[in-house]
C-alpha cells in the first residue's frame, strides 16, 4: 500500500481476529468472526487482520469469508515466510477488495538461535524469498521482523531493505514481548530510518505488546518517530497481556489531535459498540476502569467531581461520552412490538438479520419481552450476540432441572444435544445451584472440565435485568471460555458453561489432531507472539 496522501493520517490496522484471538480461552467459530469484522468496518478501521489461514481449516474459512464479505477495509492473511503458509494466506484474502499478505520472521539472534534454530543468513534468505512470493500473487504486502525491538538494529535494517527491495509495501516493527520504552522505540525507529532510506516511501507500522503496561505509549511514540501505521487489537486483547488497545489509540488521537497533529479515519461513535460485541463474542470481560470503553470510564463517583461535572462536563471530562457512542439509545420495544418493529431496530444497531436468522431472534425478544417490560437496545445486542453463537459441531443446552435448598445439597439434572445430535442426559449433586448444573454438564458430556472462572453480569441497570454470564474452563490443558444471557442467571450460566466446553472441546482436538500431523511443530503453527 502507498502511504496516504495526508502524511498525519494515521492508518488503524485491527489485529482483534489474528493476535487478538490467540488468547487463551477465545476461540470465535466464522460466523462471530464475521460479525466482528463487519463491525470494523462500519468504525472505519483501514486494514483487517482477519486471521492466519495456514494454521486451520477454520482460520482459513473465516479469513475468506470475511475476504467475501466485508468492504471497505483492506482484507490480510498472516502468514510465515514458508511457500504453504504463504499460499494459504492469499488464498483466503484473494476475493476480498483489497487484499493483503502480512509475512513475518523474526530477526532476534534469541528467536533465531533457540526458536527457529537457523541462522541470520537464512533468515534474510527467508525474509526475501517469502515477500517475493507474495509478491507474485498482490501488490500489497506487508514484513514483520519479529521480536525487532530486541534484535540487532543494523542486522534487522538488512532484513527490511531486502523486504523493501522485494516489494514489501508495508514495514511493521514488532515489540514482540512487550519489553521496549517509549524513549527506546522512538530512537529505535529513528535509527532505522537512518539505516533503511527507503522506508520513507513505504508504510511504517509499529506493533506493541502490553507485558509492561506501555503498549499504547509505545505506539505513540513509534507515531511520533514517523510510523503511519499501528497494529492494535479492540479492549487490547491477545496473547499474554495483549496488544495496544485500539480505542485507546483513536482517542488519543481524536483527543489530542490539536496538539499532535495526527488523525484516524476512525468513526469514534462506533467504538462503545465494538468493544460490547468483542467482549460478549470472545468473553473477555473489560475492566470496570478500563480507559475509554471501561462501564466507569464516564462515571463520577466523588460529590465534588460530580458537582463540577453537573455545572460544565468539561471540568472533570476530556472527552465526551457519546464521541465514543455511549449516549443514551432511543430504541425500547416490549411485548407487543412486532417482527417488523424488532428488524427495524436491529438494522439501526447494525445487524441485518433476515429469514430464519430473524425467525430464530424473533423468538427469543418474545420469551425476553414477556419477562421484561421494556427490551432496550442493550438487551437487543446482547440477545442477537447470544443467538450469533451457534454451537458448530459442539454441545447445546436442551434443558436443565435444579432444586436449590439452603437445607439439602442442590441437586440438578441437565440435558444437552450431543454433536450427532443425541440426547445425554447427567446429574450431580453439588455444593450449590451452579455447581450442581456445571457438575451435571461434565457428567452428561463424559468431558471432566474445571471450572476457572465464573462471572455474572446485568446487561442493564433494574430488578429485571438480563444477566449475562461468562465462563471459563480447563480441559486436557485446553481453555474454553463461553457467554449466555438470559433472564434466568442459572439458564445463562448454564449455557455459557456448555458453550466453553464445546469451544474446549474442540480446540484440544484440533491441538490433536495437528500434533499428529506436525509433531512437535504445533504450538509454533497454532500460536504466534
Ligand atoms: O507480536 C508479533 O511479533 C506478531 C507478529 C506476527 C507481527 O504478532
Ligand atoms: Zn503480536
Amino acid at each position: 500500500m502507498t502511504p496516504p496522501d495526508d502524511p498525519n493520517r494515521v492508518l488503524i490496522f485491527d489485529t482483534t481476529l489474528r493476535d487478538g484471538e490467540q488468547s487463551p480461552g477465545i476461540s470465535l467459530n466464522t460466523q462471530e468472526k464475521l460479525e466482528i469484522a463487519q463491525q470494523l468496518g462500519r468504525l472505519g478501521v483501514d486494514v483487517i487482520e482477519a486471521g492466519f489461514p495456514i494454521t486451520s481449516p477454520g482460520d482459513f474459512e473465516a479469513v475468506q469469508a470475511i475476504a467475501r464479505t466485508v468492504q471497505g477495509p483492506i482484507i490480510a492473511g498472516l502468514a510465515r515466510t514458508h511457500v504453504g503458509d504463504i499460499d494459504a494466506a492469499y488464498n483466503a484474502v484473494k476475493d476480498a477488495e483489497r487484499p493483503r499478505i502480512h509475512t513475518f520472521i523474526s530477526t532476534s539472534d534469541i528467536h533465531i538461535k533457540y526458536q527457529l534454530q537457523s541462522t541470520r543468513e537464512d533468515v534474510k534468505g527467508q525474509a526475501r524469498a517469502a515477500v517475493a512470493h507474495a509478491k507474485q500473487y498482490l501488490d500489497d504486502v506487508e514484513f514483520s521482523p519479529m521480536d525487532a525491538t530486541r534484535a540487532d538494529l543494523e542486522y534487522t535494517a538488512e532484513v527490511c531493505q531486502i523486504a523493501i527491495d522485494e516489494g514489501a509495501t508495508t514495514i511493521n516493527i514488532p515489540d514482540t514481548v512487550g519489553y521496549t520504552m517509549p524513549h527506546e522505540y522512538t530512537e529505535f525507529l529513528t535509527r532505522l530510518y537512518a539505516a533503511v532510506p527507503d522506508l520513507r516511501d513505504i508504510v511504517l507500522s509499529v506493533h506493541c505488546h502490553d507485558d509492561l503496561g506501555l503498549a499504547v505509549a509505545n505506539s505513540f511514540a513509534g507515531l511520533q518517530a514517523g510510523a503511519r501505521q499501528v497494529e492494535c487489537a479492540v479492549n487490547g486483547i491477545g496473547e499474554r497481556a495483549g496488544n495496544a488497545s485500539l480505542e485507546e489509540i483513536i482517542m488519543l488521537l481524536h483527543t489530542r489531535q490539536a496538539d499532535v497533529g495526527l488523525f484516524t479515519g476512525a468513526n469514534t461513535r462506533e467504538i462503545a459498540r465494538t468493544s460490547r460485541m468483542v467482549s460478549r463474542l470472545t468473553g473477555y470481560v473489560v475492566q470496570p476502569n478500563k480507559a475509554i470503553v471501561g462501564r466507569n470510564a464516564f462515571a463520577h463517583e466523588s460529590g465534588i467531581h460530580q458537582d463540577g461535572v453537573l455545572k460544565e462536563r468539561t471540568t472533570y471530562e476530556i472527552m465526551d461520552a457519546t464521541t465514543v457512542g455511549l449516549d443514551a439509545n432511543s430504541i425500547v420495544l416490549g411485548k407487543h412490538s412486532g417482527r417488523h418493529a424488532l428488524a427495524q431496530a436491529l438494522a439501526e444497531l447494525g445487524f441485518e438479520l433476515q429469514g430464519q436468522a430473524l425467525n430464530t431472534a424473533f423468538k427469543r425478544f418474545k420469551e425476553i419481552a414477556d419477562k421484561k417490560k421494556q427490551v432496550t437496545a442493550l438487551d437487543l445486542e446482547a440477545l442477537v450476540t447470544d443467538e450469533l453463537r451457534q454451537e458448530i459441531a459442539g454441545y447445546t443446552l436442551e434443558w436443565f432441572d435444579v432444586e436449590a435448598s439452603t437445607r439439602r445439597p442442590p441437586h440438578a439434572t441437565v440435558g444437552v444435544r450431543g454433536p450427532d445430535g443425541e440426547e445425554l442426559v447427567g446429574s450431580f449433586t453439588g455444593d450449590g445451584p451452579v455447581d450442581a448444573i456445571f457438575h451435571a454438564i461434565n457428567a452428561a458430556t463424559k468431558v471432566d472440565a474445571r471450572l476457572r472462572e465464573f462471572r455474572v453480569d446485568a446487561v442493564t441497570g433494574g430488578q429485571d435485568a438480563l444477566g449475562e454470564t461468562s465462563v471459563v474452563l480447563e480441559f486436557g490443558g485446553v481453555t474454553g471460555a463461553g457467554q449466555g444471557v438470559s433472564t434466568d442467571i442459572l439458564e445463562a450460566g448454564a449455557r455459557a458453561y456448555v458453550r466453553a466446553l464445546s469451544n474446549a472441546v474442540r480446540r484440544h482436538g484440533l491441538l490433536a489432531e495437528q500434533e499428529a500431523a506436525a509433531g512437535a511443530d504445533v504450538p509454533e503453527v497454532v500460536r504466534t507472539p
